[in-house]
């Protein structure tokens, strides 16, 4: 039964009403009415051999959001509206994720156009929760998870408390959606590990999959932050993602002390941009290395732009 497009998607504001609306359009959906439907669980073990890779269906897929929707998101939630039975959003600007307090005042919010936008992507349902009902008792970080270091660089190092918060949250929202596919973008390619590794040490049954970055037509990464750029930043902005090809190309062809340089050179050469870090790390346990390794690497940047603090990345396979 898929939604009819031209009707606006259900949306709630409180965690019992998403789960009851998710449970009761669960029991009419095609699959699960003839008995097809896959278990919870979260209610009980999981079956041996389900959800393995390459298997298709997911029960209910979830894509954490703080809104301001682009093509990126919607890519996460058409991949789970492919790979699951139920997809569900959440649109959560989180306040305990953000380092500075101007940052969380100026993020975009654009709630009615972002659920417009995700009409007709395969969303069933959008969870547009207040700070009081994700943090009854305050917006604070209360709940901690053991991150294994892998918040030791980069985002991790020049945003104290980020990913406690990130966590935290997320967390706490997949205990309340019960989803067991989480999609997360290669984007923000530090929180996906850390949330690998949070979601296992949680032990939730939950997998974690991560969707390719989705970019603009020039190569800039798109963003929620892109659109606090003026014109001749958002020009200016290319100059991230063309360093970042330029050393996917050369790629192990070279020392990884040279890649890494030569983007730092060139991000510090380009004009309108500050660069914060330029890493290459091992995509197992996010540390530089001197030699290459055997493992995939990725190479992630930070830098400001027009103002606007941006983030990037490229994968270097094996
Ligand atoms: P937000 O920045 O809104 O991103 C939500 C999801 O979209 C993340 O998994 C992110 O990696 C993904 N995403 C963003 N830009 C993308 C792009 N260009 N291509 C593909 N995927 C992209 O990340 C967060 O929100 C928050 O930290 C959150 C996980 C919701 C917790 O508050």
């Amino acid at each position: 039964m898929a939604h009819d497009a031209t009707l606006p998607l259900p949306r709630f504001k409180t965690a019992s009403e998403l789960r009851q609306f998710l449970d009761a359009q669960a029991l009419m959906k095609e699959g699960f009415a003839s008995g097809e439907g896959l278990p919870n669980p979260w209610e009980g073990p999981m079956e041996p051999g389900r959800n393995q890779p390459g298997q298709r269906v997911f029960r209910r897929g979830f894509v954490p959001t703080m809104g301001a929707l682009h093509e990126g998101h919607l890519s996460l939630v058409r991949e789970s509206a492919r790979r699951s039975q139920q997809s569900v959003v959440s649109i959560f600007v989180n306040p305990t994720q953000f380092d500075r307090a101007e940052d969380l005042k100026r993020y975009p919010r654009t709630e009615s156009a972002d659920c417009a936008m995700l009409a007709d992507t395969g969303c069933d349902a959008i969870w547009l929760p207040s700070v009081d009902e994700v943090y009854p008792h305050g917006p604070e970080v209360r709940e901690h998870w053991d991150l294994a270091r892998l918040d030791a660089r980069m985002e991790g190092s020049h945003r104290p408390g980020h990913f406690a918060g990130v966590a935290q949250v997320v967390v706490l929202m997949l205990r309340a959606v019960q989803p067991d596919l989480l999609l997360l973008g290669q984007k923000d390619f530090q929180q996906f590990r850390i949330l690998q590794r949070v979601v296992e040490q949680a032990e939730l049954p939950v997998t974690v999959a991560s969707c390719p970055i989705v970019r603009e037509s020039d190569g800039l990464a798109m963003s929620s932050r892109n659109r606090l750029l003026d014109p001749v930043a958002r020009r200016q902005a290319t100059a991230l993602s063309v360093a970042l090809f330029a050393a996917r190309e050369r790629g192990r062809g070279v020392s990884p002390q040279a890649l890494v340089e030569g983007v730092r050179q060139e991000l510090a050469n380009a004009e309108g941009i500050t660069p914060e870090y330029a890493e290459l790390v091992d995509v197992e346990r996010l540390q530089p290395f001197a030699d290459w390794p055997e493992a995939d690497a990725v190479l992630c940047l930070a830098a400001w732009c027009g103002g606007v603090r941006l983030i990037d990345n490229v994968l270097l396979p094996a």
